[in-house]
């Protein structure tokens, strides 16, 4: 949180969900200031959106003059529906300004890539926002996009109509992005785990975790929030897992430590997730 701490007030809250009515008194500060916004449903503040030295915000359809896909598509996005509340018509921090930064530069030069902010790399654009982002990419474990080896985009569609791509995707689909970096985990199996029907967030928690291998649980927990152990009278304190009595084996380690069910992605030789 260092990139945003500066800018929060030392004595209010910093949570994941940062109500915008415990901090609306402190909006007014300069490049930093702090905005409250509301989008359906949720109210977040935000920092400002990036800063371009003399540039003015012009709103979205200025935008729409030259890059008309984008703003077809973005329109049906959840971030389109951003409002900044406040009176009079703004468009500060709204719509692709609030990625991209004040337009009237980059506009009036007809198109000058130096005028204007391209977050490719950076996931500051998106932290502004997303501030329980930053700290789960600060976890342990986690993928490598604070070290700019990739980017909130390789997962989400800042623009399409798929910005909520991971979550709003059957499935399938979400597996599908994954592949692209994961083929092994992600291709099919002579005999599957069902599990990966629920998709690899189902056992993995992707932005970060502090489990390695960004697991979402570190133990038998993983496995047996879907695979209920049936316990035998105290007496005999047997633990069946299907028809199966693990007893000795639950001691021994996890469910997927070498020789038990290492295959937890498919196996090809085992109907028991077995290599
Ligand atoms: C007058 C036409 C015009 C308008 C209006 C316009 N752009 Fe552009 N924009 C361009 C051109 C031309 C390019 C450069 C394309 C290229 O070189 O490939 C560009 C490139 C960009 C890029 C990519 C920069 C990069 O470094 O890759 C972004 C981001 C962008 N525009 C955002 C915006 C936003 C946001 C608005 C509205 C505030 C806007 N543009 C309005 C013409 C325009
Ligand atoms: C939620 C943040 C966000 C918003 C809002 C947003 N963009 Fe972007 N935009 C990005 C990011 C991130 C990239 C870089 C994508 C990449 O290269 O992976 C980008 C890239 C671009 C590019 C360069 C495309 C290219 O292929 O190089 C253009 C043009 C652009 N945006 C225009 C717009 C316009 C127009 C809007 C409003 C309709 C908009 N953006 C809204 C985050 C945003
Ligand atoms: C101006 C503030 C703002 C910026 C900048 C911003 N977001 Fe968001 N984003 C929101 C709000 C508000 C929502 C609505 C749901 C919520 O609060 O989680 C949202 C929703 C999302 C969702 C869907 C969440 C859900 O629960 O369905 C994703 C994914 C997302 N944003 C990714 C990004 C990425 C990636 C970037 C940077 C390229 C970004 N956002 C930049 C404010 C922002
Ligand atoms: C490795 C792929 C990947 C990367 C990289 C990634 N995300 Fe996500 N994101 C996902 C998946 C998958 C989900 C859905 C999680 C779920 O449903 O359990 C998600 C969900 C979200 C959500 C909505 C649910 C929530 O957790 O609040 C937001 C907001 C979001 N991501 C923002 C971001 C931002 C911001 C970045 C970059 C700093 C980013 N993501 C980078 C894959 C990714
Ligand atoms: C754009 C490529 C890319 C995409 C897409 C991607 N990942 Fe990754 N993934 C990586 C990179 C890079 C690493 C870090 C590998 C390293 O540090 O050596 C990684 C690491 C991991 C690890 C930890 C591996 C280990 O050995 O510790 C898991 C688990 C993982 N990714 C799951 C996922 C899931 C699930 C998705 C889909 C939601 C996904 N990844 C999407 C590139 C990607
Ligand atoms: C049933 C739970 C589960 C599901 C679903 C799951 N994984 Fe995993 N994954 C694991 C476990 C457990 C490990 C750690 C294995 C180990 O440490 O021996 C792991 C490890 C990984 C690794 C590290 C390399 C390796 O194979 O050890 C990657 C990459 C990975 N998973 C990607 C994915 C992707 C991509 C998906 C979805 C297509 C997915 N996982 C779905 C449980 C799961
Ligand atoms: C999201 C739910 C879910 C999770 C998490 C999950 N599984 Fe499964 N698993 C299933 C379903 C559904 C089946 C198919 C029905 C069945 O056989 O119980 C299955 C089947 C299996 C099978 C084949 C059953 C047989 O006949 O031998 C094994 C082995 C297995 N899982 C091991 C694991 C291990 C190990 C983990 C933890 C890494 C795990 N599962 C996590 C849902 C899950």
């Amino acid at each position: 949180m260092k990139e945003t701490s500066n800018s929060m007030s030392q004595d209010k809250p910093q949570g994941r969900f940062l109500r915008a009515k415990a901090l609306t008194g402190l909006i007014g500060g300069v490049a930093t200031a702090i905005i409250a916004i509301s989008c359906a449903t949720v109210d977040r503040v935000v920092l400002a959106p990036p800063m371009i030295p003399g540039a003015k915000y012009v709103g979205m359809d200025t935008c729409a003059a030259c890059h008309e896909k984008e703003v077809k598509n973005f329109k049906l996005t959840q971030h389109a529906r951003i409002q900044i509340p406040g009176e009079g018509p703004r468009v500060e921090g709204e719509g692709c300004e609030s990625c991209h930064g004040p337009g009237s530069l980059h506009v009036d030069s007809g198109g000058d890539r130096k005028l204007i902010v391209n977050p490719r790399k950076s996931p500051e654009a998106c932290f502004q926002c997303h501030l329980d982002k930053n700290a789960e990419f600060s976890l342990q474990f986690h993928h490598p996009v604070k070290e700019g080896r990739m980017s909130c985009t390789s997962c989400h569609d800042p623009h399409g109509e798929d910005i909520l791509k991971p979550k709003e995707m059957q499935v399938g689909r979400v597996n599908q992005d994954c592949a692209q970096c994961h083929r092994e985990q992600a291709r099919p199996h002579v005999f599957e785990h069902e599990a990966m029907r629920e998709g690899c967030t189902s056992c993995h928690n992707v932005h970060g975790s502090i489990n390695s291998k960004m697991l979402t649980e570190r133990d038998n927990n993983l496995c047996l929030k879907c695979h209920a152990q049936i316990a035998m009278p105290k007496t005999a304190g047997q633990v069946f897992i299907g028809t199966f009595d693990h007893t000795p084996f639950l001691q021994q380690g996890t469910c997927f430590s070498a020789g038990c069910h290492t295959a937890v992605h498919g196996s090809d030789i085992n109907s028991h997730l077995r290599y």
